[in-house]
């Protein structure tokens, strides 16, 4: 699977450190050629001379060395890697990485290389939960940094808690994945999920039956096509999907705050929350008590998120998502035209076995120049056959 794929694989100071071993085992058993980068702690835990006979290479560990710059370089090992596979990753090398510290060999080809950087964190539970760990990691993530792991166990220290180095066999699968064919590939995608709710007074909200698993789904096909994923959820009870950076709302302007911040640089923005149209004129600061017959609720138009969105960047690919009863393929072309979408994905949510909460939908794809009909199937499927699309229309475009 990795035949002539060129993993750099760097091993910092961290009790795991001999699990490395059989990971650099596993690589060239894979048919990659593989450098290691040991950290000078990393050294203390297990021997550079064990991974230079598993690696078939010199061990890389100076950064500040004459004649391992004659060799090569760290600005050539930097190039030379497809992939950089840091395992174990330690809180303090993490913490490094968050600042750009270039003071040893790994820190200083990390910034260098183009390639697509793995870490595979190992640390006490407590650490790993740190704030300060837990800002560099989101930190990482948000830069495409991808996280492998780590795992829920015992610990070494006699701990029990996240925190272990995710198994060799995950990590090897994670690399190989890289050299998937990723349609996505380091573009930026935000994706908007889930339903939106609109206060009426402290305890009352008003909301829609959107469960967030098309717009979940479509992350989860973006992230595995390469992309680097932001999710803006609305409340939903699924869990989120793993390496990408998710934001949680509430409210539809909240909503569109953060996804104007979020599209900020960004290639597609994928809209597929179901945003309240309307919210309460006034939302009462107390709770409205049960005493009149009849009450009356004044309510005023939400901001189009999709429309502000164009407005604000002319040139990102913009997909909507369309939940309709009625005319469905009419209804969308008309938004799609309105809101100068490059895509709308229709679906009608009147039937009761497709469309809001259920696991499978039925949706038409369609642009200014085609509409085609994706047959009844698992959201996961359609997500992905939607993502395909896009990538092929990226492509056509550019
Ligand atoms: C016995 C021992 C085990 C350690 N295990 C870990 C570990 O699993 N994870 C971690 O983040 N740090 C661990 N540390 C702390 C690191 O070794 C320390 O932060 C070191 O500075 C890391 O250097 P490096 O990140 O440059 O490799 C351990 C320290 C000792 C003494």
């Amino acid at each position: 699977m990795l035949s002539n794929k060129r993993i750099l694989v760097g091993i910092t100071g961290g009790i795991a450190a001999y699990k490395s071993a059989e990971i650099v085992r596993s690589l060239r058993h894979e048919g990659a050629e593989v450098r290691v980068i040991m950290t000078k702690a990393a050294k203390e835990f297990i021997s550079p001379l064990t991974l230079q006979a598993l690696s078939g290479n010199r061990v890389h560990s100076e950064l500040i060395n004459a004649d391992a710059e004659a060799g090569m370089g760290h600005i050539e090992l930097a190039k030379w890697a497809d992939i950089v596979l840091i395992a174990p990753a330690t809180a303090n090398f993490i913490a490094d990485m968050t600042c750009g510290k270039a003071d040893s060999l790994l820190g200083s080809v990390n910034l260098a290389t183009n390639a697509h950087i793995l870490i595979a964190p190992a640390m006490n539970q407590a650490m790993w939960k740190s704030a300060a760990n837990q800002t560099n990691i989101s930190h990482l993530e948000r830069r495409g940094v991808q996280l492998i792991g780590p795992e829920e166990g015992p610990q070494a220290c006699g701990d029990f808690g996240v925190g272990r180095m995710a198994q060799n066999t995950e990590i090897v699968k994670s690399v190989s994945e890289q050299f998937k064919v990723q349609t996505l590939r380091s573009k930026k995608v935000v994706i908007t999920a889930g339903p939106t709710r609109e206060a009426i007074d402290p305890v009352r909200y008003i909301t829609n039956r959107s469960s967030g698993k098309m717009g979940y789904a479509m992350a989860e096909a973006a992230i595995d096509a390469g992309a680097h994923v932001t999710l803006i959820s609305g409340p939903v009870a699924i869990s989120s999907p793993e390496r990408c950076y998710v934001i949680n709302v509430e409210t539809a302007h909240e909503m569109y705050k953060a996804s104007l911040t979020a599209c900020v640089g960004a290639d597609v923005f994928i809209g597929a929350a179901a945003v309240a149209d309307y919210r309460c004129e006034t939302v009462s600061s107390k709770k409205i008590k049960r005493t009149a017959d009849t009450i009356t609720l004044n309510f005023k138009k939400n901001v189009d998120i999709l429309t502000e969105i164009r407005r604000a960047n002319k040139n990102l690919y913009l997909v909507g998502f369309a939940a309709e009863t009625e005319n469905i393929k009419e209804n969308g072309y008309e938004k799609l035209r309105s809101k100068k979408l490059n895509a709308i994905v229709t679906n009608d949510v009147a039937r009761a076995d497709v469309g809001f909460d259920s696991d499978e939908n039925e949706v038409y794809w369609m642009t200014q120049r085609s509409v085609t009909h994706i047959n009844k199937k698992l959201k996961e499927k359609i997500a992905r056959d939607l993502i395909a699309n896009i990538a092929n229309e990226i492509i056509a475009i550019s």
